[in-house]
């Protein structure tokens, strides 16, 4: 076994205060593209960048094409947690890892098992009424036709947080607080690039801070541990 994933392995075997945190490289093992890989939703061609369809403007402007991007590019069949989802939550089970804070919207580590997953940016598999708040089922959002409306008349609208809107307070304060009090820190799978997600870890206090990511990150230089290698393979060992 590599020296850094043996080292990782460590880290875990002798902590019960463990705290995730994750992007979108965490499930592109399970077939779900990240955001800024070549390959990822940002190098692909869209009348419009998705950080503009993904934006609030965007979505109370042009619902339907909002919509058809949704549909097309978030939603996506079949996927199931791979190794990175399963072993965060059997952490949790065997009261070893405390919170898995995610900027994923997929929900595939509430799949996997996970219990205390703090969900930055909200989820897709939630949907509510634009004008009045009422909750409604993700279904028909996630897979009918044009744009899905209230009984109110207003447009229903995913449960994630658009470009424009502010995070959740209160996620944002348990995430904090769970970092804040984190002896291991692992980050994973993100490109460290999106505010103010990515400057959570500076609450992190302690000095294990380990960084799973394929590509380099803004914050390598921070972490006591860096491993480019696969997520899920690197779970796949400790
Ligand atoms: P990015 O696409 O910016 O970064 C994903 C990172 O994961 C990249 O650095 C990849 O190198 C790495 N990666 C990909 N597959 C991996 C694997 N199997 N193992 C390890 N690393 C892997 O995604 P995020 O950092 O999550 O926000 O992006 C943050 C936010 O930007 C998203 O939540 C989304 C987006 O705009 C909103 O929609 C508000």
């Amino acid at each position: 076994m590599d020296a850094n994933i043996a080292k990782l392995k460590e880290w875990i075997a002798g902590s019960d205060n463990i705290v995730f945190f994750g992007g979108a490289g965490v499930s592109t093992e399970s077939g779900i593209p990240d955001f800024r890989s070549v390959d990822g939703l940002y190098n692909q061609q869209w009348a419009y960048p998705p950080e503009t369809i993904l934006s609030h403007t965007f979505f109370t402007r042009c619902p339907e094409e909002y919509y058809r991007f949704h549909r097309e590019k978030l939603v996506i069949e079949g996927v199931k947690p791979n190794r990175a989802h399963l072993r965060l939550a059997e952490l949790e089970r065997e009261g070893k890892l405390r919170a898995v804070v995610t900027q994923n919207i997929d929900g595939l580590h509430q799949a996997a098992g996970s219990k205390n997953v703090l969900e930055l940016h909200g989820s897709i598999l939630r949907a509510y009424c634009s004008r009045c708040g009422r909750p409604y089922p993700a279904e028909r959002m996630n897979h009918g036709a044009g744009v899905p409306k209230c009984e109110c008349g207003g447009v229903i609208r995913p449960d994630i947080v658009l470009y424009e809107e502010p995070l959740d307070d209160d996620i944002v304060s348990r995430a904090v607080s769970a970092i804040r009090q984190a002896d291991v820190l692992i980050v994973g799978g993100t490109s460290l690039n999106v505010y103010p997600a990515a400057g959570l870890i500076n609450y992190y206090q302690g000095h294990r801070l380990a960084l799973v990511n394929l590509s380099a990150t803004p914050y390598d230089r921070q972490a006591d541990l860096v491993i480019h290698e696969k997520i899920g393979e690197v779970f796949g060992q400790v």
